[in-house]
């Protein structure tokens, strides 16, 4: 079913991607607008709750800002802070995602079970980026975080990893831009790839489900089709969006 939750002037909250940690809007109305996308998420049932330890997340971001080399991200504040809130409410056992460049996207969500900001004990959480040389900078900043191993990071296509992976997939996050045929078209055959493996309660993020709506056209009806998925909420309060969807 397509939902969308959406904030007033969303278009009018834009960061710079070269300075992603400038705060943006008082925290409160971070906090805000971050606990009505939860509860939108949940009201529909792509969400169990809503609920997050909110000084873990601040001490994820501290970490994250203080550890992490980032040339440039699209990762908003909010962004960040729902990303990890839907990791620490869903506490997936085993996440991929998909296309994480520097990996600033892939600690947001890995960042409730690793890290300072760690809520629960995960099994394995794999960030997979097809170009090495911005494979080997995620490795590197998730290292500084991380020093389990748990959270790692896989230099290949992540259809490839999808593919191959030995196990239940609780959650998957899509970012990866594809050949420049494809673009973010690729999330549908990541998708496909990972369905069979993604048991009941198993949720799939796609990150630019705003301004990529018309390449992710396919990926979007996929997921808003109740047969597939239990529910499916666009949350927009930035200019990427972020489609949030529960098997
Ligand atoms: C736009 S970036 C994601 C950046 C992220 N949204 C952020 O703001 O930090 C997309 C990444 O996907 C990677 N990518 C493209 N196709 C891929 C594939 N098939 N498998 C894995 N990574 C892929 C690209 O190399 C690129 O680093």
């Amino acid at each position: 079913m397509a939902e969308t939750f959406q904030t007033d002037h969303y278009a009018a909250y834009r960061m710079d991607y070269h300075d992603p940690h400038r705060e943006l809007e008082p925290p409160e109305r971070e906090i805000e607008v971050v606990d009505q996308a939860l509860t939108a998420l949940h009201t529909a049932g792509a969400l169990p709750h809503t609920g997050y330890d909110h000084a873990k997340m601040l001490a994820h971001r501290d970490a994250v800002k203080e550890l992490f080399e980032i040339p440039w991200t699209a990762i908003s504040p909010r962004m960040q802070r729902l990303l990890y809130a839907i990791s620490a409410v869903v506490q997936p056992q085993n996440m991929i995602a998909a296309g994480i460049f520097c990996g600033n996207t892939f600690i947001s969500n890995a960042g409730a079970a690793v890290g300072p900001g760690a809520c629960y004990q995960a099994k394995q959480l794999i960030g997979v980026e097809i170009d090495p040389d911005r494979a080997a900078l995620a490795e590197r900043n998730v290292r500084r975080i991380d020093t389990t191993g748990v959270a790692r990071i896989v230099a290949d296509d992540a259809l490839n990893v999808v593919a191959g992976f030995d196990g239940p997939i609780h959650l998957l996050y899509l970012d990866a831009d594809g050949t420049p045929e494809q673009g973010k078209g690729i999330y549908l055959d990541i998708l496909r790839a990972a369905y069979d493996r993604m048991p009941p309660g198993a949720v799939v993020l796609a990150h630019n489900s705003l301004n990529c709506a018309e390449r992710l056209r396919h990926y979007l009806a996929f997921v808003r089709d109740p047969a597939r998925f239990r529910a499916s909420v666009n949350v927009v309060f930035d200019p990427e969006g972020l489609e949030v969807s529960r098997r």
